[in-house]
């Protein structure tokens, strides 16, 4: 019950995007110390250099769409890059923004670990950094300190909410297959330590397989038609994105099961496909993450140029999606 309440309570708080950053900004966790950051210059156009990770899924094609969309509002001269899925190339291509001399550094870390050293290169370049989607590991380069700000959502609890659900879909039994995003990001980190850390409570539960798909769909149904035959007692799936447990319920059918019916799925992001999934029956919930990144980078650069102390971490928060709200919510997906 005590999740239900939780939930109702999100569900009522969803900040419109216009209002989040003002939100995120009130409710100050330990703020920036500008002092220490590069200067953000004010001009128009405004150089900045956004440097994607991958175009994959339909969550990173919404990522990208809302920083084009947002580029003429705020009077951005985008220079954009697309790291094909490596970390080496995401480096060398924000290396090479830096060599270009961008005015501000806007990027999704594919990676915790190797995408940490090149936040401290853009700062002793004076060059602002704001990471967004995904963080640096904070014992290398530090929010407040090294870059702006961390924009994005509480994985850890997007994790929390999947497996609240599930403990209520399933009665608090479950053999679960985990399929985990890609390993290293801290996206696929905090939502396995939200997730598994709710499930070790329930007695009746238990992670009988957990194995990286890399947040893609063909890699979420490969991974889940092997462990399927290894585990054909499976009960339940936690798929880290919608797109690995869309790829999972190809496994299942392919496999003669019905996903929904005997064999739950939870999963996270809210796209159009997760959405519809949930509308037939097949996909049983998703945690919203959202990707709409432009308009919050752009009133935390605004305010950063005029002084304002930024919060370390601008939390977004995220909707929830099941078959009790999945029609109202179509509008959503993307
Ligand atoms: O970091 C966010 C995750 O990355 C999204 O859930 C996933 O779909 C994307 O690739």
């Amino acid at each position: 019950m005590a999740s239900l309440n939780r939930d109702s309570r999100r569900q009522r708080l969803q900040p419109l995007a216009a209002s989040l950053v003002a939100v995120a900004l009130g409710f100050g966790v330990a703020s920036a110390q500008a002092d220490d950051l590069p200067k953000l210059v004010t001009k128009t156009p405004l150089k900045v250099g956004f440097a994607q990770t991958e175009s994959n899924n339909p969550w990173r094609l919404a990522e990208t769409k809302s920083f084009k969309e947002i580029a003429a509002k705020c009077g951005w001269q985008l220079v954009m890059t697309d790291a094909n899925g490596s970390n080496s190339k995401q480096v060398s291509d924000i290396q090479s923004m830096i060599a270009q001399h961008v005015d501000l550094l806007v990027f999704p870390p594919r990676e915790e670990k190797p995408l940490a050293p090149v936040v401290l290169q853009a700062k002793k370049a004076g060059i602002p950094v704001i990471l967004v989607d995904r963080n640096v590991d904070q014992s290398v380069a530090k929010a407040g300190r090294d870059y702006i700000t961390f924009i994005g959502s509480d994985f850890i609890d997007q994790g929390h909410r999947a497996a609240d659900w599930l403990i209520k879909a399933t009665g608090g039994k479950a053999k679960i297959i985990e399929l985990e995003g890609t390993t290293g990001a801290s996206a696929a980190n905090d939502r396995k330590k939200g997730f598994d850390e709710v499930i070790a409570k329930q007695s009746g539960m238990s992670i009988i397989a957990s194995q990286s798909g890399d947040f893609a769909r063909d890699k979420g149904r490969q991974v889940m038609e092997t462990l399927l035959q290894a585990h054909p007692d499976v009960t339940a799936v936690y798929a880290h994105n919608d797109e690995m447990a869309l790829g999972a319920i190809a496994a299942i059918k392919a496999a003669g099961k019905q996903p929904g019916k005997d064999i739950q799925i939870v999963t996270i992001d809210g796209t159009k496909g997760g959405l519809d999934a949930i509308a037939s029956g097949e996909l049983g919930a998703s945690v919203q993450s959202s990707p709409f990144f432009g308009p919050l980078a752009c009133d935390v650069a605004q305010r950063f140029a005029k002084g304002e102390k930024i919060p370390t971490w601008v939390k977004v928060s995220d909707r929830f999606y099941d078959k009790s709200n999945v029609q109202e919510s179509m509008q959503y997906g993307y």
